[in-house]
């Protein structure tokens, strides 16, 4: 059996989790074996890190270090959990991955995309994911639905939430060139309905991904 890298992203508030909840149990129901992960997260290092690193004001760390240290957590969650995962013949679905570290620290911070470039061909080998799914969104009514969401649940990862409109534009357009440039391995999915909706569009995208493009996967 060929695995699978998939990665999920999208500006906050696009539903992302949802999609990413619904995809997981879709696969599952359809016989394959999946690995539900998420970045910055998916080892104990990696979710460490994303304590520090979601957690406290919205200028809590200089760039530089929130961009290592966003890297540390990947390295550690592609050596030890995506690789063996998907050697092993499973679909791994991760809830973000490299394409926020461009949109959010590249984009939104203002880190050079030749350092994030290189920092990621260093790092993992430019490993990106067979499919990356953006999950598109006008960054206004996301911010919107995320608030509330926040609000409800009295967490503390508001830390990225808390930035001004016009860094979640430019996340947003981050997102639609990174799609626009590699075509390929992605697929944009309009994520401005209701969830229903957005994440039977999602799981449309990736089993045309699994049925039709067989040699895109399996690294
Ligand atoms: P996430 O839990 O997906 O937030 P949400 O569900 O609210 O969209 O991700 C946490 C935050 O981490 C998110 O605001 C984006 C940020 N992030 C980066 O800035 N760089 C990265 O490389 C990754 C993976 C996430």
């Amino acid at each position: 059996m060929t695995g699978a890298f998939i990665a999920v992203e999208g500006v906050d508030g696009s539903g992302k989790s949802g999609v990413v909840r619904h995809l997981i149990a879709a696969l599952r129901a359809r016989g394959h074996d999946v690995l539900g992960t998420r970045e910055p997260g998916g080892t104990p290092q990696g979710e460490a890190l994303r304590g520090l690193l979601l957690a406290g004001a919205d200028d809590a760390w200089d760039p530089r270090a929130e961009l290592l240290l966003m890297t540390a957590a990947r390295v550690q969650h592609v050596a030890r959990v995506v690789l063996p995962a998907v050697a092993a013949g499973r679909i791994v679905v991760s809830d973000r991955y490299a394409g926020s570290t461009l949109a959010y620290q590249g984009a939104g911070r203002g880190m050079d995309e030749g350092l994030i470039h290189d920092l990621h061909r260093s790092m993992v080998d430019d490993l990106w994911p067979d499919l990356t799914l953006v999950l598109d969104l006008d960054p206004a009514t996301g911010l919107a639905r995320s608030r509330r969401r926040l609000a409800a649940d009295a967490i503390d990862e508001g830390r990225f939430e808390s930035l001004a409109l016009d860094f979640h534009r430019r996340i947003r357009d981050s997102f639609i060139t990174q799609a626009a440039a590699a075509p390929g391995r992605h697929a944009l999915v309009d994520a401005s309905g209701p969830p229903d909706t957005v994440q039977a569009a999602a799981l449309a995208e990736v089993e045309r991904f699994l049925t039709f493009d067989p040699e895109r996967r399996g690294r």
